[in-house]
């Protein structure tokens, strides 16, 4: 993954101060803990812990994956078939927030297909050269994974376009008029892309997957199964109930919930006790500012600046990005698409509007004069 790691925050975000009045005009990071990055709570990774320091949670092979079953049934169908055939699986097209595992589905296609995998992401292949290479180095019915996929440049996906349908490319070789085009086959492979952003994949580009599947959020009991496992593999024991209250605050996301576990033990380990336990969970998560429904410091300075400062809105991502102090990036990857999937939050055409909920979630009146209908349904959505 090429996404920049930042490393580890400490462990505790920086306390702060209890909900002011009103939000004055300047919000002032207060130390590391306070950029988005560095949160517990990010479903982006922090740094190589899951992958790395503990190869073994990555699940392998479909048994192990827990969740998206009709994704997973599908999968399995086409990979069946295509290994009857002797054939590379379709292009597959994995849409979906941080941290639900479209690297992890990727890596266990690959091995259910029984070929190699080889990893890149769209911000590393700046070149047609690059990608050049990475195809010509491909074998017969292997997976080319490519993550962030929506960030590839025009000359790489000029090159991958023949390529995915008809396994060749052409480079120019030379300059001017002794310029001569060669024409180079590629093996048979599978491109899998992974994207956050499914609205800013290029139509061409997308219109070349075959397969094309969106991992949605984990369900409590979900997250509850994948921290038993975590639990067992890491040799540190769970309590059922404790499982439930921290999958309850994971944000329907496995990396979260992993990192909530590990937090937990900390916590549980110089605590003196064998196993984490409810009372572990709320010491730990009243620790790490993170209340019952899993929103953080953050997420909750993103709607107070919302509701006090903008009324609820509408306003804009970028507005709303920089009253808060974070790359609007991060706050429509991270933050607000787990707000919008609680229902706090709709993106509208005209911006982003704070719902009932929100307001009612953190104990605000909406101004008199304002009328909140449910937004989602009142306007339509848009990306921007
Ligand atoms: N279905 C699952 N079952 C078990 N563990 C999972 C599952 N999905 C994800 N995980 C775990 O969660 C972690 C995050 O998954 P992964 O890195 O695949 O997410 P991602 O969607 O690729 O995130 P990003 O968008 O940041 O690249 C992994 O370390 C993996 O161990
Ligand atoms: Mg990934």
């Amino acid at each position: 993954m090429a996404r920049p790691r930042k490393p580890a925050g400490p462990l505790l975000p920086p306390d702060l101060p209890p909900a002011p009045p009103p939000v004055g005009p300047e919000i002032v990071r207060t130390g590391a803990g306070a950029s988005s990055g560095d949160s517990v709570l990010s479903p982006r990774p922090l740094g190589d812990e899951e992958e790395v320091l503990v190869p073994s949670l990555r699940p392998r092979r479909f048994p192990e994956f827990i969740g998206q079953r009709q994704i997973v049934e599908k999968l399995q169908v086409f990979i069946a078939a295509a290994r009857q055939r002797g054939e590379p699986l379709d292009h597959t097209l994995l849409l979906g927030p941080p941290g639900l595992g479209k690297t992890t589905l990727a890596n266990v296609i690959a091995a259910e297909m029984g070929v190699q995998i080889r990893i890149t992401s769209g911000p590393v292949l700046t070149r047609a050269g690059d990608v050049a290479a990475l195809l010509t180095g491909l074998q017969a019915r292997d997976v080319l994974f490519i993550d962030e996929i929506h960030r590839l440049n025009k000359s790489v996906e000029e090159v991958l376009y023949p390529a995915m349908e008809d396994y060749h490319f052409d480079v120019l070789i030379g300059k001017g008029p002794t310029a001569r085009s060669l024409r180079l086959k590629v093996q048979p492979f599978t491109l899998i892309g992974a994207t956050t952003r499914e609205g800013d994949v290029a139509a061409p580009l997308r219109s070349r997957f075959g397969v094309v599947s969106r991992i949605d959020y984990y369900t409590t009991d979900e997250l509850i199964q994948l921290l038993h496992s975590v639990s067992r593999r890491l040799a540190f024991p769970l309590e059922e109930a404790a499982a439930g209250e921290i999958a309850r605050r994971a944000r329907g996301t496995p990396r979260v919930a992993i990192r909530l576990f590990k937090r937990m033990r900390d916590v549980a380990q110089v605590d003196g006790r064998p196993a984490i336990t409810p009372a572990t969970v709320e010491r730990g998560m009243e620790m790490l500012k993170v209340d019952r429904l899993g929103l953080d410091y953050i997420d909750r300075r993103i709607l107070e600046v919302l509701l006090r400062r903008f009324d609820g809105g509408p306003v804009s991502l970028d507005t709303l990005a920089v009253s808060v102090g974070e790359e609007p990036d991060t706050l429509y990857d991270v933050y607000e698409s787990f707000l919008i999937q609680i229902g706090f939050l709709a993106r509208t055409n005209r911006g982003r509007v704070a719902t009932r909920l929100a307001w009612e979630y953190m104990g605000l009146k909406p101004p008199a004069d304002r009328v909140i209908d449910d937004p989602q349904k009142r306007l339509f959505t848009d990306e921007g």
